[in-house]
């Protein structure tokens, strides 16, 4: 395919994946993941992030635990598989780089909570766990998870835990052997797709970043990729960037709603 950068005298790739975070757009949504991040840290209770896929859920988190300082917090981040919870304490074990191991269930949980005690009380920082792709996790892992959370009989809350998922990810904690996870609960958002105006502000938001002054996508290009994406922000990426494309295949400089449907073919 033609390359749109030269075209459209772009210094980089336009919509990119791995958006780094000083070019995270600051949007409603963002904010209100970031108040309720920073509420549930206070408080060291859980908190909820759900919404559509692509809706912007795994960089909000991004965003919020990178506003943390080093120095204060230990964030520790694991994305959820489907195994049971021995896989999810191994990965937590992995991810705050303990050295000890077990087979067994009990153990590997005490591991991971005598760290955690250890890192709040002597190193004086601060850990909160992240579990993306939360919707993934069995049922017998929602049931048992709350107790990782539990210091002694509940009065200290040493670790704040953030879940993210899509939609279903609240069903799940709607089943009755989800109630203690879910009765510690105490801030949830739900992340929409981006409003018409939203989309026009994202999508020059980011032609801008890759230092093209002039905005190429027409009011009606907008619509169809709003429309198209149902605001949902990864597949607004991929469809305004095939559009880009497809302008420069036609030595258009103006993007039009044609060029959007076009990229839209190549897409599900
Ligand atoms: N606030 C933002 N500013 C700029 N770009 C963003 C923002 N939020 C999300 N994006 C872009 O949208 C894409 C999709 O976002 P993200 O991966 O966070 O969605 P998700 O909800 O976690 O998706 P999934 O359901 O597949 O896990 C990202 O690759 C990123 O480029
Ligand atoms: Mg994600």
């Amino acid at each position: 395919m033609k390359d749109y950068r030269a075209f459209f005298g772009c210094e980089k790739d336009v919509f990119p994946a791995n958006i780094a975070m000083k070019d995270i757009l600051m949007t409603d949504a963002l904010r209100g993941v970031i108040d309720r991040f920073e509420y549930t840290l206070r408080l060291g209770g859980m908190a909820l992030v759900t919404g559509e896929i692509g809706s912007g859920k795994s960089t909000a988190l991004r965003y919020a635990a990178g506003q943390l300082h080093p120095s204060e917090y230990l964030v520790i981040t694991v994305t959820a598989c489907t195994g049971s919870i021995m896989e999810l304490y191994r990965q937590i074990v992995t991810e705050m780089k303990i050295n000890r191991s077990s087979i067994s269930r009990s153990v590997m949980m005490n591991i991971i909570k005598k760290e955690i005690v250890e890192l709040a009380e002597s190193h004086k920082l601060k850990p909160v766990l992240i579990i993306d792709e939360a919707s993934l996790l069995r049922l017998d892992v929602f049931e048992e998870l709350h107790t990782l959370c539990q210091f002694e009989q509940d009065s200290k809350l040493y670790l704040p835990l953030i879940l993210a998922g899509q939609s279903t990810l609240a069903d799940r904690l709607l089943y009755r052997t989800s109630a203690s996870l879910a009765s510690r609960i105490i801030a949830r958002t739900h992340l929409e797709g981006l409003t018409r105006d939203g989309m026009k502000d994202y999508i020059l938001h980011h032609v801008h970043l890759a230092g093209v002054t002039a905005n190429p996508f027409d009011d009606a290009a907008v619509t169809a990729i709003h429309q198209a994406s149902g605001g949902l922000l990864r597949k607004a990426n991929h469809l305004a960037r095939g559009a880009l494309m497809a302008a420069s295949k036609d030595g258009s400089c103006l993007v039009s709603a044609e060029h959007v449907r076009i990229s839209s073919t190549e897409l599900f």
